[in-house]
This record gives C-alpha cells, structure tokens and sequence, in this order.
C-alpha cells in the first residue's frame, strides 16, 4: 500500500486529521488497534469548546452535533456548600458544548466509509520503520496478513499508551511529567443532570464534578485514591459520597438512577518535546496529556491537528515546509497554556493529602476571589471555553 499520510490511531486526534486531509484532497490510510463498535462506545470526554465544535459543523460532519449537543453558557463552583456561577456568555461572549467523544467518533467515522476512504480496524502489530527517509513505512497485521504502508508522513495520533511515541529513538525527546495524588472515579448514571450546566465542587472529602450527556443521562465524577479499584466501590458508596459532597445548601437535589458505566481514571500531566522526529508528528494524547479537570484532552487533541492539517496542506499545494517544520513549536505554545489551565483547576478543585491547614483556607480564598473578581472570573472563562489558535 502507498499513501500521502499514514494515520495510526482512530481516535479525535486521527479521525479528525483523516478528513480535514480528505477535503484538501491529501490522500490518508488509518489504522486503529480496536474494532469500529469499541472506539464508537468507549466513554471518555463530553465537553467541546466552541472552536472543535466549529471545526466539525464547518467541514460538514457537526449535523447531529448541532441537532444534539447542549449549549453551556457557564458552569458552576460549588465550595463552602453554596454554588457561584461563571457566565461566559457575559465574560467573554462564547460558550462550550456537551457532546460525547464517542458521538463525535461515530460522526467521522461514518463520513469517512461514506466518502470510501481506507480505514482499517483490529490491526496488530503496529510498527514504524525508515522514519528518517523520505520514505518512511508502518508495518502491521490485518485481518491475519501482514502490511505494509509506505508513505511520505506519519501522523502519531494513537493516543497516551501508543507505539507512536516509543518508536522515536532515545535521547531524541523530552519528558515532562507529573502525576496527580488521586484518580477520578466517574459514572454514567441513568438520571438527568441535576443543573443545567456544569458543577464544579471543592468538598472537605474531596473533589466531585456533575456533568451531563443528554437531558435524561448524567455523568459524575468523584476524586478517589489513585490506583483505587473499582470493586470497592459499591452504588451505595457512590451515591453516598456523591450526596455528601454535592447536594445539599441550595435547596436542590441530586437525581439518582441506575448506574449504566463505570470507571477509574488516573490523573496526570505529560508533554513530550518536540512533538515530531523527522516524518513522523506526534498529536493529541501521544503527545500530550492533562488532567480533566480543565475538560481539555480532546479539545487539544482538535487543535493539533488543525495544525498539521494545515501544515501538510501548505506542503502539497505549495511545496512550502516551513509550516510543518513549525508544527511542534506552534501546537507547544498552546499545549503548555493548556497544561497550565489544567493543572491550575486540577489545584483549585481538589484536596491534596500533603495540604495543611494553610493550604486548604488558601485554596478557599482562590475560590472565592475567581468568583467574587471579574477579572479572575474572566481568566478561567477565556481558558474553559478555549484560547483562539496561535495563528489567529
Ligand atoms: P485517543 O482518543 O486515545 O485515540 C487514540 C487511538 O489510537 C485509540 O482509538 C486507540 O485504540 C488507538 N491506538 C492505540 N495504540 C494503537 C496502535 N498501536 N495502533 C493503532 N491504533 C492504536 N477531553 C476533553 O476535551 N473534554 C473532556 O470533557 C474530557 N473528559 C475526559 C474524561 C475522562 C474520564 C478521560 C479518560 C478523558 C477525558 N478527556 C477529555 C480526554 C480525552 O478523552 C482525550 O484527550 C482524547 O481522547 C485524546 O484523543 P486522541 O485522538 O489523541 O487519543
Ligand atoms: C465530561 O462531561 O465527561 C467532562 C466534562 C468536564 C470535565 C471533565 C469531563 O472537566
């Protein structure tokens, strides 16, 4: 097989490239590790910002998005039992939107089969090989056959557990880490939201956060043990904290249901740099992860390959490199204000094991000055509903 660009990983970052190519009529191959119905049902983010989501209804796959999606204009700060709203709408005139990761999948991937384009599910033993040449080529089973892909780039876009990124020689990147003291324990419930937008709760106890997928199916995340297992979790337990740190103080009350999903997620922050080594680009997760507390990951996932997509176009159509030999350094700019964000809601938020006193009645004075200062209410509005991109 021969194309433009070899796309590894079927995920926002992947999916979203494959046809930002297509209509600049790049030719793509994608390959994922999972099968089609597993990427189309995996629970992950939810929260768009209005740029991703312009992104998808401008190249013509956002018709159920717009049909479906809810429109957030805020999101509420719960500490100290009583609830403060942020309103973006009034800060900085844009807004956010849930719709799920796996719906935004379903979309692209149905566009992709529509316009007959190579995506290629279930394969096994992805690898990369002549990265440095002008010829480089991935190497992989399907359907028990092995392949052979040679193209003129590689996209990386096969996530944080990837090949991509192992692939690239030692010495030639730079890690930056950090991992967070806790995990976040989240449940698909069978019960509307209890607000209509977002709650955002600092508690004694812990972290706790309500969101959404649809007007009858919540989504709720509390802060557990790092590495907890999921089996001492009974409903029971769930709910039970989920009361405790939530409802109450405000005269409303938190609509229990079923447990339809569950699930334990660590936290941490990682960027590699750069996030190419020579015909391969490194994108989304692969590159990047942040903790969810910002609802960032497939946003920036979005963002990467804005970028890419505009840099391989500049290649093709005008034999330009200049664009692509950016590519790092642009996404990276964006990348660290995102790690920044994400860090700084994931501190404002959570309890840490190693906090004092001081720091706990510190972390109360941050809340309330974000929600009593225009100014401070106006920085965390203009990094949730995301930075315009680096080269606007
Ligand atoms: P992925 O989605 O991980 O896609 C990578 C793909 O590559 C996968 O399909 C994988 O199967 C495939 N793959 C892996 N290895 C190989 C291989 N060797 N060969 C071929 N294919 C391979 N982000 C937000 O923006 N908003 C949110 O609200 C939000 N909430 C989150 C909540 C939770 C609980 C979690 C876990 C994440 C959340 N995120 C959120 C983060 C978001 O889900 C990720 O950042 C996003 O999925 C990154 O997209 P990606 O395409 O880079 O990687
Ligand atoms: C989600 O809807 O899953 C979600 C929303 C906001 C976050 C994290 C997750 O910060």
């Amino acid at each position: 097989m021969r194309t433009q660009i070899g796309i590894i990983g079927a995920g926002p970052a992947g999916l979203v490239l494959a046809h930002l190519l297509h209509l600049e009529g790049i030719e793509s191959v994608v390959i994922e590790n999972q099968s089609r119905r597993y990427i189309e049902h995996r629970v992950r983010a939810g929260l768009l910002e209005q740029d991703s989501a312009d992104v998808l209804i401008d190249t013509g796959v956002g018709e159920r998005l717009k049909r479906e999606r809810l429109l957030h204009h805020g999101l509420y700060l719960k500490f100290n039992n009583e609830l403060h709203r942020i309103d973006f709408a009034d800060l900085v005139g844009r807004s956010v939107m849930i719709y799920a990761q796996q719906e935004v999948i379903k979309d692209l991937v149905a566009a992709r089969l529509a316009a007959g384009a190579p995506i290629l599910f279930e394969v096994a033993a992805v690898s990369m090989h002549d990265l440095d040449t002008a010829r480089p080529k991935i190497r992989f089973i399907h359907e028990g056959a092995q392949q052979e892909i040679e193209c003129d780039y590689i996209a990386g876009c096969d996530g944080f557990h990837g090949t991509c990124r192992p692939s690239i020689p030692q010495g030639e990147l730079r890690f930056f880490d950090r991992e967070y003291p806790f995990g976040w324990l989240g449940i698909l419930s069978q019960a509307p939201p209890a607000k209509d937008e977002l709650v955002y709760t600092r508690h004694e106890r812990g972290f706790a956060l309500l969101t959404m997928r649809t007007r009858q199916i919540g989504r709720l995340y509390l802060q557990c043990e790092p590495g907890e297992d999921i089996a001492n979790w009974s409903d029971e337990r769930i709910w039970d904290e989920l009361r405790t740190r939530v409802a109450g103080g405000e005269g409303w009350h938190l609509p229990e249901g079923p447990i339809l999903q569950r699930g334990i997620t660590a936290m941490r922050s990682f960027v590699v740099e750069p996030m190419r080594y020579r015909n391969l680009f490194l994108a989304g997760d692969a590159a990047h992860i942040v903790p969810p507390t910002g609802a960032k990951g497939m946003n920036l996932a979005i963002a990467d390959v804005r970028v890419l997509a505009r840099a391989l176009a500049a290649r093709y159509k005008s034999g330009r490199s200049d664009l692509l030999d950016d590519y790092s350094a642009v996404c990276l700019r964006r990348v660290w204000k995102v790690q920044r964000f994400s860090w700084w809601m994931t501190a404002l938020l959570h309890r840490f094991p190693e906090d004092n006193e001081f720091d706990q009645r510190r972390q109360l004075a941050e809340l309330d000055y974000v929600t009593s200062s225009r100014a401070a209410a106006t920085t965390l509005a203009e990094n949730y509903v995301g930075l315009p991109m680096e080269w606007e």
